[in-house]
């Protein structure tokens, strides 16, 4: 059995080669309807939102009491709930209504205002002080095209000093591999992965069987040069860059990383 290192990256499994042909399909499926069922089990504890939490709070003026605050791909309400604890108004989108339904089980109180649509057309229109694109939900936008719209978009919601914060892998892969493994879900079960890196589409695709359901992912992923240059294109110049949420360096080793964008006040535009 191979080492997985996290059960966030099916991609860090053995490389092995798949028998001929057997590339898996392009999909067209919903991330979030696809995985609600299982993502506060496999995926609860995928980032370290407490400490997320603590670096949104420490670099916005003010910190976060009272702020507004907007979650893209706000999920089940993993950092949108940590971020509401600590005072800040946060609403939250999400294209998925199956991740919505999770989000207000988990939120009995209402904490988090959360609604149904696309977060690269249709945030509200009113500004907020933060937004926050945690962990590879970036990558869950399937084309360079809409992930440009995105930042535009998330852009023109940031009042001016507001910062834009994105968790995401950097992929440092430069040749095409298949992955297969075995991969351990919190509480000991364990599923199949099989996984698919094509750095020519910046695409990771793969699918997880339980025995029961296969789950089908992809995502097109960025570097953070990638991402660098589509943030500045759109007014949102980068401010800081670490590998984690509580200040590891980023080096050209890391494969995660914490970036923090803002969006300029009037006198220094
Ligand atoms: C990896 S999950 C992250 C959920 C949550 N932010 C967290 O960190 O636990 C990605 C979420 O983004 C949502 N999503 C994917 N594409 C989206 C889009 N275009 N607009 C809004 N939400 C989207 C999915 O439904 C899913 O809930």
């Amino acid at each position: 059995m191979s080492h997985i290192k996290g059960n966030h990256a099916p991609w860090r499994g053995h490389v092995r080669a798949w028998s001929t042909g057997d590339v898996l399909e392009p999909i067209d499926a919903n991330y979030g309807e696809t995985f609600a069922d299982v993502y506060d089990a496999w995926y609860g504890a995928v980032s370290d939102v407490g400490a997320l939490t603590a670096l949104i709070d420490t670099l916005l003026v003010g910190g976060l009491s009272g702020a507004e605050v907007i979650e893209c791909g706000v999920g089940t309400g993993r950092v949108a709930l940590s971020l509401a604890a600590a005072g800040a108004l946060v609403t939250g989108i999400d294209n998925s209504e199956s991740m919505l339904e999770r989000l207000r089980a988990n939120d009995p109180e209402g904490a988090v205002t959360a609604f149904l649509g696309d977060m690269s057309s249709d945030l509200p229109t009113r500004e907020f002080a933060v937004a926050v694109v945690a962990f590879n939900t970036l990558f869950n936008l399937q084309t360079e095209d809409q992930q440009r719209r995105f930042f535009h978009h998330v852009a023109s919601r940031l009042r001016p000093g507001g910062l834009l914060f994105i968790e995401a892998n950097e992929f440092r892969q430069i040749e095409r591999v298949e992955v297969e493994s075995e991969q351990l879900r919190p509480g000991g079960s364990t599923v199949q992965s099989r996984s698919q890196i094509d750095p020519t589409s910046q695409t990771a695709s793969g699918e997880f069987d339980d025995g029961s359901t296969v789950r089908q992912w992809r995502i097109r992923y960025l570097s953070t040069t990638q991402i660098d240059e589509m943030a500045t294109e759109a007014g949102l110049p980068l401010v800081q860059r670490t590998e984690d949420a509580i200040g590891t360096p980023f080096t050209e080793l890391s494969e995660r990383h914490v970036s923090v964008f803002r969006r300029p006040i009037l006198e220094e535009q």
